[in-house]
């Protein structure tokens, strides 16, 4: 859907601005490229590096028909089949790396209403909680860079990034981000992963697209990936 039938994440969560100026949270357009203090590049080129792609993403319909507003916000279709937007990137990145991917996914079913999706979120956000995931991954040790994929809810991360990040050893590793979003680019996240990771190296250079510019995700993944070397 084009950019100029979407609704922005600000105009719909105006009510919650107030509270994400007191989160520290970037509303400001710019620069796609984050600005944290690790390396911006990885110690070695991508295809000698023994690389896996994970992500947290939730397309709020399977259907590619007769898609509410909503569901084409947080879907992509490639080939009739619908991915959720930080799907597609993940895919990118794993069909130009050839990277193994591991898709980060709830203990429990999330709603698909988006409604109901957004209040599940803001409620586990301000609980602090760590919802269980379904599965770990099984042989990380295998793995010197990690890409961590995951769109933005409520100018954090999904709290189930949180579990996930919590619950495995990314000690030695070059962490990678890329984030999905309704407006808010990467917010804060890449601060909030480079201290939850000390003994890992998290690259500065993490690359966030709009949900309304998915169509140019392919060249934009493409440049981004040459970017890091
Ligand atoms: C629960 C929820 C909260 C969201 N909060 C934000 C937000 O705070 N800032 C923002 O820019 N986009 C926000 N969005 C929009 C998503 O980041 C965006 O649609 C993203 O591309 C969805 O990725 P996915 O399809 O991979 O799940 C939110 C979406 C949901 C469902």
């Amino acid at each position: 859907m084009t950019g100029t039938t979407r609704r922005t994440f600000l105009s719909l969560a105006g009510a919650a601005l107030a509270g994400a100026g007191a989160a520290g949270c970037s509303m400001i357009e710019g620069d796609d490229k984050s600005t944290g203090s690790g390396p911006a590049k990885i110690d070695r080129p991508l295809n000698k590096t023994r690389t896996l792609v994970t992500y947290f993403s939730v397309p709020e319909t399977d259907d590619p028909n007769n898609m509410t507003e909503d569901e084409e916000n947080s879907t992509h279709v490639v080939g009739g089949k619908v991915l959720g937007n930080t799907q597609h990137v993940a895919q990118i990145i794993e069909k130009r790396t050839g990277a193994e991917v591991f898709r980060i996914e709830t203990a429990e079913g999330l709603p698909l209403d988006h409604g109901t999706l957004e209040d599940l979120a803001l409620e586990q956000q301000e609980a602090n909680e760590r919802p269980k995931l379904k599965a770990s991954i099984p042989n990380l040790e295998e793995y010197d860079t990690v890409f961590v994929g995951y769109p933005i809810w409520w100018y954090d991360l999904p709290m189930p990034v949180y579990t996930f990040l919590e619950q495995h050893d990314f000690t030695g590793k070059n962490i990678i981000l890329f984030s999905t979003h309704g407006g808010n680019r990467l917010g804060e996240t890449v601060g909030v992963i480079t201290d939850k990771l000390p003994e890992s190296t998290v690259i500065s250079n993490a690359f966030t697209i709009s949900r309304d510019d998915m169509e140019n995700a392919e060249a934009e993944v493409s440049d981004w990936l040459d970017s890091l070397g």
